[in-house]
């Protein structure tokens, strides 16, 4: 009778032991030289697709992950990239529905409170406890491809002086994995693109000598390549111009412009073809889910009034954010053809180590006045420094307009021309961004962080 029990426990280790050899592991990447490769050592060209559902962790159901994955195995997918996660939440079960449709994850450490700011650039040990809490949460999976210190910190020609920050947060980040014996889960930054600071941002955090002071890859959001146009006329080939050389992998973290409907991702053909996949390692698509914004390549229901909004579950902003995942028309079906006919193998890593000691970093882009603000030759900052800004002198009280930073002559290198092509970054935390909005123009908003604290609010509106 009692020997029933340890033969039952017995089958049920088989059964799991038979599982876990069914599923075959997926193959961990890591960045070496300027390319990611797998462990199998072929080199990996990321396909993907942006994945924030809601504001909240898209990570923690399991069921829909499962519907998710299965669409996205369908669409070619092979990455997603999700913004925020909440490190106290179980992932297991959506981790290894991604797993077993071969489908990796880059994830943003910063969670709500936790980003680097580009008006009051600081980088402290509250910040890098909740960043080391995410990683502790998500090292251990194999199909974690990288880490993401920062969603586009710097959008202004004045936000150099972010840099620094930005830098400085890669350096304990990645100490911290080596300080934990995790793997070299890579460390990178995505970045906005900004042609005032293209492509010294770029450049800069990849140019120490000392490579425990470098990002581990850099990806930008990029939306250039709109409708119809070519490698040139998109501005591609100057971002092509820009990266080569670069001394460490490089992808887009985000693109798919929708000024041009519909979304034919033309610039997938540049982008994985001879013009750029030696020296970019692929593209995420924003985004995967349809709401206002108009970027989804899926739907879980048609877009409803504000007033089902505001009873419904399940529904945000008019958009429902969960359930069984439509394809968009024709979006999905055009993405999902061009990217069955890219397939590039790019180089074996056994060809490719030989090459990698004679790669060296792009110099650190020197100082310009009124411009790029970074001192090439300054250390960078230690946590819980003081912010100081090149350029601005001390912070601390960083009302805007008390910055001098900017300097005279720039006027005509901030705002909307800043971007290169025009086109609008969607901003991937547009939920957020509205919340910011609006509450910024509100007095009520103003006085009523000062009395709970910023914190405070954010705990209260999460
Ligand atoms: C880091 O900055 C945040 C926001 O200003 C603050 O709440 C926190 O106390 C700071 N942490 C440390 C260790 O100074
Ligand atoms: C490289 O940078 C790391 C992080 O700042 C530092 O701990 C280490 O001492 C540096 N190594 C050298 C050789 O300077
Ligand atoms: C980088 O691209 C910009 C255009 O965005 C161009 O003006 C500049 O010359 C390029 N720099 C390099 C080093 O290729
Ligand atoms: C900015 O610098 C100029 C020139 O040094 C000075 O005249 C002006 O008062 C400064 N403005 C602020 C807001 O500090
Ligand atoms: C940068 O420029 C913007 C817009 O011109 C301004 O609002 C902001 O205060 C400036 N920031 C700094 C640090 O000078």
């Amino acid at each position: 009778m009692f020997a029933r029990f340890p033969s039952l426990a017995w089958a049920g280790l088989l059964a799991l032991g038979l599982q876990a050899t069914q599923v075959a592991a997926i193959s961990k990447i890591s960045a070496v030289g300027s390319k990611f490769f797998t462990a199998d050592g072929d080199q990996f060209f990321v396909k993907g697709v942006a994945y924030q559902l809601t504001d909240n962790d898209p990570l923690v159901d399991t069921a829909q992950c499962k519907l998710d994955a299965a669409l996205m195995k369908e669409l070619g997918a092979n990455t997603i990239r999700v913004y925020h996660v909440d490190p106290t939440e179980d992932h297991d079960g959506c981790m290894s529905a991604f797993e077993s449709a071969g489908i990796y994850l880059f994830v943003d450490l910063e969670t709500f409170d936790s980003s680097i700011s580009q008006s009051n650039p600081y980088w402290n040990s509250t910040q890098l406890k909740a960043y080391e809490a995410v990683l502790d949460t998500f090292h251990d999976y194999d199909n974690l491809a990288g880490v993401l210190i920062g969603n586009e910190v710097l959008t202004m020609t004045n936000g150099s002086w972010a840099a620094p920050y930005v830098k400085a947060a890669a350096r304990d980040v990645k100490a911290y994995r080596d300080s934990k014996g995790y793997r070299k889960i890579p460390v990178g930054y995505a970045a906005a693109d900004i042609a005032s600071l293209r492509p010294m941002l770029q450049d800069y955090l990849a140019c120490s000598a000392n490579s425990s002071e470098n990002i581990d890859f850099y990806s930008l959001n990029a939306y250039e390549w709109c409708g119809d146009n070519t490698y040139s006329g998109s501005g591609y080939s100057m971002l092509q111009k820009n990266a080569t050389g670069y001394s460490v992998p490089i992808f887009f973290s985000e693109t798919g412009c929708n000024s041009a409907p519909p979304r034919t991702f033309q610039d997938q053909n540049a982008i994985f073809g001879p013009e750029m996949s030696d020296t970019w390692s692929g593209a995420i698509i924003y985004e995967w889910i349809e709401e206002a914004n108009k970027y989804g390549l899926i739907s879980y229901g048609p877009s409803l009034a504000a007033t089902a909004a505001a009873t419904a579950t399940d529904i945000v902003g008019g958009f429902t954010r969960r359930g069984t995942p439509t394809p968009i028309s024709p979006d999905f079906s055009n993405l999902k053809s061009v990217w069955k006919t890219l397939t590039p193998s790019g180089v074996k890593l056994s060809e490719y180590t030989a090459s990698v000691s004679s790669i060296t970093p792009l110099a650190c882009p020197a100082s310009t006045s009124g411009g790029w603000e970074v001192d090439p030759s300054s250390p960078l900052p230690t946590l819980d420094q003081t912010a100081t800004a090149a350029g601005s002198g001390s912070t601390g009280t960083s009302g805007s307009g008390s910055g001098n930073g900017s300097g005279s002559g720039t006027a005509g290198s901030t705002g909307a021309a800043s971007t290169s092509s025009g086109a609008a970054a969607p901003g991937a935390r547009a939920p957020m961004a509205t919340i910011f909005a609006q509450g910024t123009a509100s007095a009520a908003f103003v006085a009523y962080s000062a009395l709970v604290g910023f914190t405070g609010f954010m705990a209260w509106w999460l």
